[in-house]
C-alpha cells in the first residue's frame, strides 16, 4: 500500500510501552507491506516513560507532552496534545497505557478514530487493579479488551477480546503475563482492522 494511502496513527503511553512496541512491530513495513496504517508519533505525558526511546529506536517520532505543568488545567494539557497530533498528521489514535483521563471535549473530537486496551474482559472489571479484582471475584476467565474511546472510562463498543481461562494457582503476576502476551497480540489484529474501516470485533482464546 502507498504511504498516502495509509491510515496515520499516534501512540499515546505513559510507561513502558510494550503494546505500543507491537503496534509499531505489526505496522512495519518489512513485516507487513499491506498493512493499511503508519505509525506517525509516540506521545507520552511522562517525558521518563521507557516507551519513548523504544520508539524512537524504531524511528517512530517520540515526543513527551508533560502533563505536570499543566496541573489544574486539563483542557490547556489537551490543547497541548492536540498540537502535536495535529502537527504530526494523526488521524488515529490508539491509547496504549496512557495512564490520564481525557476530558469529554478531547473525546469527543476524537469519536470513532480513538482506540484504548484495557487488561479485563469488559464490561467486567472497569479501572485499576483488574488482575487481582477477577480473582478475588472468582471469575472462570480473564483477558483483555480494545475497545472504541467514548466519554465513560473503559466504556465504548468492543472491537476485540483475548480470553484465558484462570486457573488453580493463578496469582495476579501470573495472570497480568498472560493478559500482556494477549494484549500484544489482539491490539495489532484490530488496529489493522479498524484502520482498513472493519469494526467486526476480534476474538481470541488463549492458546
Ligand atoms: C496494559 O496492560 C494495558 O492494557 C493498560 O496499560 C498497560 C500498558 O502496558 N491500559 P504497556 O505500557 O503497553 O507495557
Amino acid at each position: 500500500m502507498s504511504a498516502q494511502a495509509r491510515r496515520r496513527v499516534a501512540i499515546l503511553i505513559s510507561g513502558t510501552g510494550s503494546n505500543m512496541e507491537a503496534l509499531l512491530a505489526s505496522m512495519d513495513p518489512a513485516a507487513d507491506p499491506e498493512h493499511p496504517a503508519t505509525p506517525v508519533l509516540v506521545l507520552s505525558n511522562d517525558p521518563r516513560a521507557a516507551g519513548l526511546a523504544k520508539a524512537a529506536a524504531r524511528g517512530v517520532p517520540a515526543l513527551a507532552v508533560d502533563h505536570k505543568p499543566y496541573r489544574g488545567d486539563r483542557a490547556a494539557f489537551e490543547a497541548a496534545l492536540d498540537a502535536a497530533l495535529e502537527e504530526a498528521g494523526a488521524e488515529l489514535i490508539c491509547l496504549a497505557g496512557f495512564m490520564r483521563i481525557l476530558t469529554p471535549a478531547f473525546v469527543a473530537r476524537w469519536q470513532g478514530r480513538m482506540l484504548n486496551i484495557h487488561p479485563s474482559l469488559l464490561p467486567r472489571h472497569k479501572g485499576l487493579r483488574t488482575h487481582e479484582r477477577a480473582l478475588e471475584a472468582g471469575d472462570a476467565e480473564h483477558g483483555c479488551t480494545v475497545h472504541e474511546v467514548t466519554a465513560e472510562l473503559d466504556d465504548g463498543p468492543i472491537l476485540g477480546q483475548a480470553r484465558t481461562p484462570i486457573l488453580p494457582g493463578d496469582t495476579p503476576d501470573l495472570l497480568a503475563a498472560r493478559v500482556r502476551r494477549l494484549e500484544h497480540r489482539l491490539y495489532p489484529l484490530v488496529l489493522r482492522r479498524f484502520a482498513a474501516g472493519d469494526r467486526t470485533p476480534v476474538m481470541l482464546q488463549d492458546d
